[in-house]
Order: C-alpha cells, then sequence, then structure tokens
C-alpha cells in the first residue's frame, strides 16, 4: 500500500497537549494505551503498537531520547533519531497520536525527583549501567503521569526493565495495566533492536549466535543441568564467536530477578545475557522450559 492512504499522524509535543487530546478520548469512552519508545523504530516497536490496538481504542506512541538514563560515555548523542520515518511507521500501523516532548518540557531546568525502583534494578544491566534504571523507572513515570493511559506496552526483550516498571506501578498504585509482549526477532533469532544499526555486516553475521547461545543453554537448564556450567559454556562460544565482551550471562527468576542454581519448573526462569560487539551491546533473554 502507499504511504498516502495514511493520513499524518497528529504529533503533539507539551503533556498539556497530549492531555487534552486523551481526556477528549476518554470523555468518549475510548481506553488509551500507551508505547513508550525511544524512536528509531523498528518492526519490534510496531508490534507493540499492534498489541496496544488490541487492548485500547486509541494508541499513543512516545518518541524520546531519554538523557536520564544513558551514563556519560554511552551513546544518548550517537542514538539514532529519525522523528518523520517513525511518524511515518506509525500511521502505517494506525496508531493515533506521536507524543514527542522536548527534553526541556520532560525536564525542566529544577527537576529534582527520581524514582529508583531498587533491588531488581540492582542486579544485570542495572549493576553494569549504574543509574541506568532510575532514568528509565523516572521518565516511564512521568509519562503516565503525562498520558494517564488505561494500558501501557513494553517488549520482554528488556524483561529487567519490565519486571522494574510492574514493580513500579504496583508499589506506587499506579493506575496502569502493564502489558509485555514477546520478542520480535530477525530470521536468524536476533532480538531487533535500533542498536543492532551499530553492527557492521560482518557483526551482524555474528549477532544470531547470541540468541542461539541462549537457547542452547536454556535447553540444558530445561533438562536438570547446573545454571552456572550451562552459563559459562553459552559465554564461551560467545567469545569463540568474536563477541568483545560478556556483561552476564545467567539464569535468573523471572519475577524477581534472584540467581538460580538448578531450575525449579515450579518457578519461571529466565536466561538472561548482555554481550558486545563492536560498538552494539546487545542484550537478549529467553524462558527456560515453556514460557
Ligand atoms: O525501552 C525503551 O525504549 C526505554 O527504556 C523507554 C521505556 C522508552 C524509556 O525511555
Amino acid at each position: 500500500m502507499v504511504d498516502s492512504v495514511f493520513a499524518p499522524l497528529p504529533i503533539v509535543r507539551t503533556a498539556a497537549d497530549l492531555r487534552a487530546k486523551v481526556r477528549r478520548w476518554r470523555a468518549e469512552g475510548e481506553r488509551v494505551a500507551l508505547v513508550p519508545t525511544m524512536g528509531a523504530l523498528h518492526d519490534g516497536h510496531l508490534s507493540l503498537i499492534e498489541a496496544a490496538r488490541r487492548e485500547a481504542e486509541r494508541v499513543v506512541a512516545s518518541v524520546f531520547v531519554n538523557p536520564t538514563q544513558f551514563a556519560p560515555h554511552e551513546d544518548f548523542s550517537a542514538y539514532p533519531r529519525q522523528e518523520a520515518e517513525d511518524a511515518r511507521l506509525l500511521a502505517r500501523v494506525e496508531c493515533d497520536l506521536l507524543y514527542a516532548p522536548t527534553v526541556q518540557e520532560m525536564y525542566p531546568v529544577d527537576f529534582a525527583t527520581i524514582v529508583s525502583v531498587g533491588e531488581v534494578t540492582e542486579t544485570l544491566c542495572g549493576a553494569k549501567r549504574p543509574g541506568h534504571f532510575d532514568g528509565v523507572a523516572t521518565v516511564v513515570a512521568k509519562l503516565f503521569n503525562q498520558a494517564l493511559p488505561d494500558v501501557a506496552v513494553f517488549g520482554e526483550k528488556d524483561w529487567q526493565q519490565l519486571t522494574m516498571i510492574r514493580r513500579m506501578v504496583r508499589d506506587l498504585d499506579m493506575p496502569v495495566r502493564i502489558l509485555g509482549v514477546p520478542t520480535f526477532r530477525e530470521a536468524d533469532g536476533l532480538a531487533m533492536s535500533s542498536r543492532n544499526r551499530y553492527l557492521t555486516p560482518e557483526e551482524r553475521r555474528i549477532a544470531g549466535k547470541l540468541n542461539k547461545a541462549l537457547a542452547g543453554a536454556a535447553a540444558y537448564v530445561a533438562r536438570g543441568a547446573p545454571a552456572e556450567a550451562a552459563s559459562e559454556a553459552a559465554a564461551q562460544a560467545l567469545r569463540e564467536a568474536g563477541f568483545a565482551k560478556i556483561d552476564y550471562l545467567e539464569v535468573r527468576d523471572a519475577e524477581n530477578l534472584a540467581p538460580v542454581k538448578v531450575w525449579d519448573p515450579a518457578r519461571p526462569a529466565r536466561i538472561f545475557a548482555a554481550a558486545h560487539l563492536g560498538k552494539a551491546r546487545l542484550i537478549d533473554n529467553l524462558p527456560i522450559g515453556s514460557p
């Protein structure tokens, strides 16, 4: 289909304008779903919009590259920004509204409040990226307060982020339902990510091995193998394939992220990895046994 069939997507840049739109929909009895993103949208994001459309009459996507979740040495300035293309893609999947605030709108000069969720943020990516999850929790709490959605949709690729957001919503009695959507993958299993574009063609060929190594280790652990031995074998395979550094490759409880030594089929568990390949830091996770 040609894009001219799709009306251009309305864009708002202030919380006040967003609220006004949402208030009108709610007055008509329509439910509102929010899909928070940092833009550079790919098919994984579009699958979140599609899931949101099944949950609510109206779907708002936010695109905001959130400075507070990047450490000074990370890729905040290099992070891909392509608002016009994002708006075009969102219109094609019949998103109703794009909320694209400026940094000043989100963080006025005297902004001082930080949301910190505690234990589930201190491990895995949180241990390697201090402050990252405080930045995510703070901006997501703000987005929830600005949009007042009935439901908010997040990808399972960032399982620790999803776990943290569920905990924040529960702890702070936020009136929003959180929906997690399974990871959208390329044909070779690579989890879709805006950061995959940092990979060279040779690195892209290697990148699919992350998912395969996790799947192999998950299968061993599901059959009763000790989690540490299975994880170490997978990490070694990734090093041999060309991954420069493995931040972690570990089996954890799926709900509280506590370490798992031998899987107890009565508890959901997942295997998690973050590994560096060229300029990209790739993350992925898979369930142990059936999800
Ligand atoms: O997952 C992301 O893209 C970001 O962490 C989020 C949830 C949009 C907050 O900036």
